[in-house]
């Protein structure tokens, strides 16, 4: 502990960038956000409400932390110009200290242009003004969505005036995670991270339904070595509990997220979820190759028509697979352990059906049903 102390203090003089980033998402972000369910529909009492439910659900004890709200929550800015928030957020503070009291975090929502994506107050010309707001009302994440901020600035800057709000949040010395969301333009896994941003979106936006997923889920692959600890690709908050795709859909919706060190953010209403949904969600096992602490993001080791294999490196050697049914009928995926450098006998555990199926030679195979997963960990 107190070398660890010692470590950072030495490491912070002497100015190393990314440790702010690492303290705050060592592994990828979890939590909650209003956006997918509730779009504008979203109020404090909602919001006292679902961070009731991420505890007494288990979803807190089982890592998700943050409860974020999405756009739609501004006001008008006061005479100096300080951002409030509207009628139905009566009193922001109040609403973080009950969050807060709960043993989670909050995260708000703001747009680098003059309105957010659904015309609400931005932070154009207000940055720092707006960080240090934040930080007084006890705020710890912020989704930044470039939104109109294409009227005002050239494509080119988008870098620097996401920068501009990273800094103006570092400048507050609130630990803040920091959420770039400008869809994947200009290659932003190549620069986000130098942008100050913890995660970052790689596509436009999911909807609950299995084609969004897939086709967010096929724009992914080769993206793997621009993720790492304090900064993460971000395929889009999970629709799992929606009621747009199946159980077997949501579980493979999951697996995929997690095969992807992918932030986990549930978009459900928490209040209300079906008990297989909050086992899908709360599945430990599954989590834990999310939140592994090599911190390295996985990639697709073998494609035959709609039959896929995902394969994630964990800590102490071994492995996460996810074998992916992507087509209409049933059908036996294979995984190679040569496909992703492996050799000889290996221990296989079933991560859904929490079994070990033994030790096996050379490959595995399984019978994977129609759009779904059989997600191991191999020894
Ligand atoms: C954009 C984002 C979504 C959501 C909405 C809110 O579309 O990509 O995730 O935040 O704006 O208006």
């Amino acid at each position: 502990m107190l070398r660890s102390l010692f470590t950072s203090t030495a490491l912070a003089l002497m100015g190393i960038p990314l440790l702010h980033a690492q303290q705050l998402a060592a592994t990828p972000p979890m939590g909650w956000n209003s956006w997918n369910h509730f779009e504008a529909r979203i109020d404090d009492q909602t919001v006292r409400q679902i961070a009731d439910a991420m505890v007494s659900s288990g979803m807190r004890d089982a890592g998700y932390v943050y409860v974020n709200i999405d756009d739609t929550w501004q006001g008008a800015r006061d005479t100096q110009g300080n951002i409030q928030s509207n009628a139905r957020f009566p009193d922001m503070r109040a609403l973080v200290d009950y969050v807060h009291a709960k043993g989670l975090k909050i995260g708000i929502y703001s747009s680098p242009g003059p309105k957010t994506c659904a015309d609400f107050e931005g932070s154009y010309k207000h940055e720092e003004q707006d960080a240090r707001t934040y930080a007084a009302w006890g705020i710890d994440y912020l989704k930044y969505d470039w939104c109109s901020a294409a009227k005002v600035y050239p494509r080119t800057d988008m870098p620097r005036v996401y920068k501009l709000m990273a800094d103006a949040l570092k400048a507050t010395g609130r630990p803040i995670v920091f959420s770039l969301c400008q869809y994947g333009l200009d290659k932003v896994w190549e620069w986000g991270a130098q942008a100050g941003g913890n995660l970052w979106r790689t596509t436009g936006d999911i909807s609950d339904k299995w084609a969004s997923m897939q086709s967010i889920v096929s724009k992914q692959n080769g993206l793997e070595k621009y993720a790492g600890p304090g900064h993460w690709n971000d395929p889009d908050m999970l629709e799992v509990g929606n009621g747009g795709m199946t159980d077997t859909e949501y579980r493979t919706h999951m697996s995929l997220w997690c095969l992807l060190a992918a932030p986990l953010l549930a978009g459900n209403d928490l209040r209300s979820m079906t008990a297989a949904t909050q086992a899908i969600l709360t599945n430990r096992e599954v989590i834990a190759i999310d939140r592994d602490a090599l911190g390295r993001q996985g990639y697709r080791i073998a494609k035959d028509g709609a039959n896929e294999v995902w394969a994630k490196p964990l800590s102490g050697g071994e492995w996460a697979v996810g074998l992916v049914n992507a087509g209409p009928e049933t059908a036996k995926v294979t995984v190679r352990w040569k496909d992703f450098g492996l050799s000889g006998k290996h221990r296989v555990r079933d991560l859904w059906e929490h079994r070990d199926r033994g030790a096996h030679k050379d490959e595995f195979w399984y019978e994977v049903p129609a759009h779904g997963v059989v997600l191991l960990r191999i020894k």
